[in-house]
């Protein structure tokens, strides 16, 4: 099955209004290519990112949701605002967000099912801490993360997994290409035996220091769809170069 190839840039907690210059150079060099492009700027620039993208080559997403529709929840932002303010899919799980806030794989779930009915494609983050990888429980690590965190119902048109071992976030070093496409092809399987078939359209991307030198060889693995950048998504030259490793 063709999977078209998707490319997520997670800004984090980094950038300002002025940012939307990098934005505006993004938007300049992304169009044509037939490639999936998502930027998820801090919430504060969703509505304004999303105004300035509409009806272009990149997409806005958000970083986190609640499982919530609305309520007493004090600095929390539902998935129906986030569509609200245009964007168009939302980053779940990252490691960051179950190391910092404590997020459980249930949690996960509720905030994928929350995303789903507010009409976002659910970008869902397993991987491996470094101990869990050297104690060989990497694949088991991620298969508990995938059955505990991606709902029953989900489909190929809502579901994205991005595989990001914790240990290569914004570290500058990567799983070897094997583990890489071990680790993915593993994931695919899990899925097959959760959602069957609709497992072949889900999008598997790899995050964890992707950069320009690194991402054609890594995007050109079996079972690897795309990327989830971090460092990387906040200059332009160098997430369009990654962008234009997917062809
Ligand atoms: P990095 O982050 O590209 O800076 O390693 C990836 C991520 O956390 O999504």
């Amino acid at each position: 099955m063709t999977r078209r190839a998707f490319v997520a840039g997670n800004w984090k907690m980094n950038g300002l209004r002025a940012a939307r210059g990098e934005l505006e150079a993004m938007l300049a060099g992304a169009a044509g290519g037939d490639v999936e492009v998502l930027i998820c700027p801090p919430a504060t620039l969703i509505a304004e990112f999303s105004a300035a993208t509409a009806e272009q080559a990149i997409g806005i997403g958000g970083q986190d949701c609640h499982a919530a529709a609305s309520g007493a929840h004090t600095g929390d932002i539902s998935a129906g605002m986030l569509a609200d303010a245009g964007a168009t899919a939302v980053i779940l799980g990252h490691s960051e967000r179950r190391a910092d806030h404590g997020e459980s794989d249930a949690e996960v779930r509720g905030k994928v099912d929350a995303a789903w009915a507010a009409g976002l494609i659910a970008i869902v983050c397993v991987g491996e801490t470094e101990a869990e990888r050297d104690a060989g429980r990497a694949e088991d690590v991620v298969a508990t993360q995938l059955t505990g965190s991606v709902p029953g119902g989900a489909d190929a048109g809502r579901l994205v997994v991005a595989y990001e071992p914790v240990w290569a976030i914004g570290t500058g070093r990567t799983p070897s290409t094997a583990d890489i496409a071990a680790m993915h092809a593993h994931i695919r399987n899990r899925l097959r035996a959760m959602i069957g078939a609709e497992a072949e359209g889900v999008r598997l991307l790899y995050g964890g220091s992707v950069k320009p030198g690194n991402a054609a060889e890594i995007f050109a693995l079996d079972d690897v769809d795309g990327g989830l950048i971090g460092g990387a998504s906040l200059k332009a030259t160098d997430f369009l170069a990654i962008v234009a490793a997917t062809a």
